[in-house]
């Protein structure tokens, strides 16, 4: 079996990163280099404070602190990178495509693409190259005709290496996988390959958690286990509309299935709506590869996971126009939380966005407190949605430091995320700085709703 001594990762982002740390944690006889286009990003990784790491993730400082200029190495230089390893993990970015064919739903390969085309190039002894990107079923097959047509006389075995780790968890998710997938040809070669990277997986992750299948069954896993991850969320969220007509209570429903052991307690949280980069671009990959196949009713089943998840962000916004006399005009509502989950610092697709976008739409203010969120990164992400000028985002959504001042004289706080910290508060004082009626719109399910009430705010829930 070929042993692994050098491995570099092309893409330095959520997986890149913390992936290859805790590889190269685990693996200290391995060279681990991650490499960039964006010379920024690299310049963060590589910066003395390790507290301004480029991604937030508990725990990942602390390995990066144990690593990073022993055997894990961050450099913008790709195509050395390249040549010194003897297996390349691309892992960039796969979003859906804005333009052309497929616009709106596709995989946009580009970057997976010039990543081929640069291994290729710069190649002059064999390699193994690892998907870990989410990629649609079938594109090793247009990475393996990309690397083979080089003329150079350069072996490749690709592999897929589908990343299951949640944001906000990614340390924790990496050094404890349910499993380890990896797929590759049942070739003497693509054998070796598999088992060339079962053995960097081996030194931490027991062999009975890491699956060996074969290529297409690997790719596929990845966006299935997404959809299926995301049609729980929706499910739910179905049944939250419900609950809110009938008295019924979405947690106890949630609590009553799940116990159920076929059913599983887990991902069954009601909320304002999932967000994050990958369950909706990958859901809608699936939509796209299922018509691309004639599967219309494939398609057409999954994409209404994504269908009832727009219609929750709508639902949560519509409820504060509704409970603030049905209008919001230049009304101040302190939202608590922008990223699209908890301990992380990441607001691609959060569902925050959208409810900020709809009550810009009826002229509410918005003031902003997130615990980790950049004040220009909201402001780009309202801006990115080209629905309103970016003087009138500027003018009507404030950024502030402290969940204190966000709430001083609003007459409604929103929870969009579910930092924990938001229980915690001083919520005496907040209805203190508050106009009355002093209304509370729980997107999470996470305060105390009782103790709220009893302080004089009306509360309104999802699903209850
Ligand atoms: P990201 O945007 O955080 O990072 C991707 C990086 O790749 C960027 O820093 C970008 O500059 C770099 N890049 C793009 N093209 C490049 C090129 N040609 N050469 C060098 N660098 C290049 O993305 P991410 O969140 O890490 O996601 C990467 C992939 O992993 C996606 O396919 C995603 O679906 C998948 N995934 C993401 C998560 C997650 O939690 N974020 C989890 C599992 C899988
Ligand atoms: C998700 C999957 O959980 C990972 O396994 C996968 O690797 C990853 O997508 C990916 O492919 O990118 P992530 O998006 O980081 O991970 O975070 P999740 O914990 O799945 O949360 C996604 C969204 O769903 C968040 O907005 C979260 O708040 C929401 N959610 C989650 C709910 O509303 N209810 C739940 O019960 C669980």
């Amino acid at each position: 079996m070929k042993e692994i001594k050098n491995i570099c990762c092309i893409g330095a982002g959520y997986v890149g990163g913390p992936t290859m740390a805790v590889i190269a944690l685990k693996n200290p006889q391995i060279k681990v280099n991650i490499v960039d286009i964006n010379a920024d990003r690299i310049a963060a990784w590589n910066g003395d404070d390790l507290d301004k790491l480029p991604i937030y993730e508990p725990g990942l400082k602390e390995i990066v602190a144990e690593t990073r200029n022993k055997n894990l190495f961050f450099s913008t230089d790709i195509s050395k990178g390249i040549d010194d390893a003897d297996m390349i993990f691309i892992s960039v970015n796969t979003p859906t495509k804005t333009y052309g064919k497929g616009k709106g739903q596709a995989a946009d390969l580009k970057y997976i693409e010039l990543c081929a085309r640069q291994i290729a190039e710069v190649a002059k002894d064999d390699k193994i190259v690892v998907e870990k990107s989410t990629l649609p079923v079938r594109t090793a097959e247009a990475l393996k005709s990309i690397l083979e047509n080089t003329g150079n006389g350069v072996k490749f075995e690709i592999l897929s290496n589908p990343e299951f780790l949640a944001e906000g968890t990614a340390v924790e998710d990496l050094l404890a996988p349910d499993r380890v997938l990896i797929g590759g040809d049942n070739t003497v070669t693509g054998q070796e390959a598999k088992d060339a990277l079962t053995s960097v997986y081996g030194s931490w992750v027991p062999k009975d958690r890491i699956l060996q299948t074969n290529v297409w069954s690997s790719e596929l896993s990845k966006l299935t286990a997404n959809a299926f991850l995301a049609q729980r969320i929706s499910s739910i969220n179905a049944m939250s509309a419900l609950c809110e007509e009938t008295e019924a209570d979405v947690d106890e429903v949630a609590k009553a299935i799940g116990m159920d052991t076929r059913i599983g307690a887990k991902f069954l949280k009601s909320s304002v709506g999932f967000g994050g980069s990958c369950f909706q671009k990958d859901i809608l990959n699936l939509v796209y590869i299922a018509k691309s196949y004639g599967l219309q009713e494939v398609a057409d089943y999954w994409e209404q996971v994504i269908i009832l998840n727009d219609y929750q962000k709508r639902r949560f916004a519509d409820k504060i126009i509704r409970e603030s006399y049905n209008t919001v005009n230049g009304k101040r509502i302190a939202f608590f939380g922008w990223a699209f989950k908890k301990d992380t610092n990441d607001t691609r697709e959060s569902a925050a966005i959208y409810v900020a976008d709809y009550l810009l739409d009826e002229q509410a203010d918005i003031v902003v407190y997130d615990p980790k969120v950049s004040t220009e990164q909201i402001y780009a992400d309202l801006e990115y949605l080209n629905t309103h000028s970016a003087e009138e985002i500027r003018s009507r959504v404030k950024v502030v430091s402290s969940p204190y001042e966000a709430v001083e004289k609003a007459h409604a706080v929103a929870v969009l995320t579910e930092w924990d910290e938001f229980v915690t508060y001083d919520w005496e004082k907040i209805y203190d700085e508050m106009l009355k009626p002093a209304n509370v719109f729980d997107g999470r399910n996470i305060l105390k709703k009782d103790q709220l009430e009893g302080l004089g705010f009306k509360v309104f829930n999802i699903g209850k």
